[in-house]
């Protein structure tokens, strides 16, 4: 039962990675970029901008991070782990 509860809450934040670092990307790329080249002078966007994605970039090196620990804690829960990124399970 225990093990259940540890792998919802590391899938979980394996999931929360994986949404932070795309739907930032899918949210900067649709959403972000069109509604400041819409409303602000091109001088101030890119200040904008680069403030973004300075910040963004942090949150991309943590979800990386976080998506290597918790991938590698899942895998060694399931009994079928033979290593890291070994694929001889059949
Ligand atoms: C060293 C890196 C990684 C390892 C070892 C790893 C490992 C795993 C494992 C063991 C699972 C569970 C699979 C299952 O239960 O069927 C999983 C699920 C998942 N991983 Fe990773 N992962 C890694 C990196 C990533 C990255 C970089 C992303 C996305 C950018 C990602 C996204 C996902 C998603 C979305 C799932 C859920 C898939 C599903 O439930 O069908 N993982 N990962």
């Amino acid at each position: 039962m225990n093990n259940i509860i540890f792998l919802s809450i590391i899938n979980w934040i394996h999931l929360l990675a994986t949404v932070s670092w795309i739907g930032g990307m899918i949210t900067n790329i649709l959403i972000l970029t069109s509604s400041a080249g819409e409303t602000l002078e091109p001088p101030v966007m890119g200040k904008l901008m680069g403030a973004v994605m300075k910040r963004y970039r942090t949150l991309v090196y943590a979800c990386i991070l976080l998506l290597v620990v918790t991938g590698d804690l899942i895998s060694r829960i399931n009994p079928g782990y033979e290593g890291f990124f070994q694929l001889t399970n059949p």
